[in-house]
């Protein structure tokens, strides 16, 4: 039986190594299979999506890999239009799709959330971003990525720039780093640095340093890993507006960059990334975004099936 099978994914913290290159592996096998196959991998089984914050690559991606393993998808893709509204509760809600769908994906504002429905759900549980805590399946596409372009994690130099305290990205992807050996450098406003009390477990693991200038360090990285300033996590507007277009990473910038490093962010953008970097060879962030689909078809290919395949 594989590792996966009706399991919950709450956090990338739940991963090893091995753990996350049996994703890998069972990603690249979903890459190359004959669509006929794949669509076995999931046939007559259904996917519900409770989706109680705005989005478009997870909830979209999910989708799209269910359709490719041949299953089905159905679920509230916005909260308003659902009996949340009338004051359902959220443990109802999961429980009433868990007797419709055979695995679930949740994205919620509060951290802690995917781990309380998990514990509602009769059927596997996968969190699509929690809060500010965790998105996992980001970071399996994350990572997956960079062993596609730069062949190996181990031995890379990587640059996190961005909301390092509120983007629930980064933490997944630290976490999930912590397995590799690696040089981190975060660089962050100093009021969006890394929240401390959630890397305190992994700082032993994971070389990390911390500083506040993109420009001083953009050509040692060999990955730089850009996030979006989180406006809708501010508790008060007039901070945001202190913080708001820290870092544009436009072809100035990139020009300073190692020729062979790569540029990704987990999307969507506002003004991190200008759009003429998306023509340059470093710019990896919608290929990343289609890594999306197939790591998330691994996933649930292995959540569903009891035998690898
Ligand atoms: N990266 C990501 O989670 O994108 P969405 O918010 O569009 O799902």
């Amino acid at each position: 039986m594989n590792d996966f099978f009706q399991t919950d994914i709450i956090s990338i913290r739940d991963f090893n190594k091995e753990k996350l290159e049996t994703v890998f592996s069972a990603t690249d096998k979903i890459i190359q299979m004959n669509p006929n196959e794949r669509r076995e991998l999931a046939r007559g089984k259904t996917l519900g999506y409770l989706f109680f914050e705005p989005s478009t690559r997870t909830r979209l991606s999910f989708q799209a890999a269910m359709a490719s393993l041949g299953g089905t998808s159905l679920g509230i893709a916005d909260a308003s239009s659902s009996s949340t509204k009338k004051g359902e509760s959220l443990a109802d809600t999961v429980h009433i799709m868990s007797l419709y769908s055979d695995v679930l994906v949740l994205r919620h504002p509060l951290d802690g959330s995917s781990r309380f429905a998990a514990e509602i759900s009769s059927k596997p549980l996968i969190n699509g971003g929690s809060g500010t805590e965790e998105h996992p399946t980001q970071a399996i596409q994350d990572l997956f990525t960079i062993i596609r372009e730069k062949k190996k994690i181990d031995g890379l130099k990587i640059g996190v720039a961005g909301d390092l305290k509120y983007g629930r990205t980064v933490y997944s992807l630290l976490y999930a780093l912590s397995n590799y050996n690696v040089d981190v450098h975060l660089i962050s406003p100093e009021s969006l640095k890394i929240r401390s009390d959630s890397t305190y477990d992994i700082k032993k693991r994971l070389k990390y340093k911390e500083s506040s200038s993109l420009e001083e360090h953009i050509d040692e990285f060999d990955v730089l890993y850009v996030t979006r300033i989180q406006k809708e996590r501010f508790p008060d507007e007039e901070e945001y507006l202190k913080v708001k277009g820290s870092y544009t990473i436009g072809l100035d910038l990139v020009k300073k960059m190692k020729d062979d490093a790569i540029i990704l962010h987990p999307l969507p953008r506002v003004d991190e990334i200008s759009t003429d970097v998306d023509e340059t060879k470093q710019a990896k962030y919608f290929k990343q975004a289609q890594y999306g689909k197939d790591t998330r078809a691994a996933l649930l290919a292995l959540i569903l099936n009891e035998n690898s395949f």
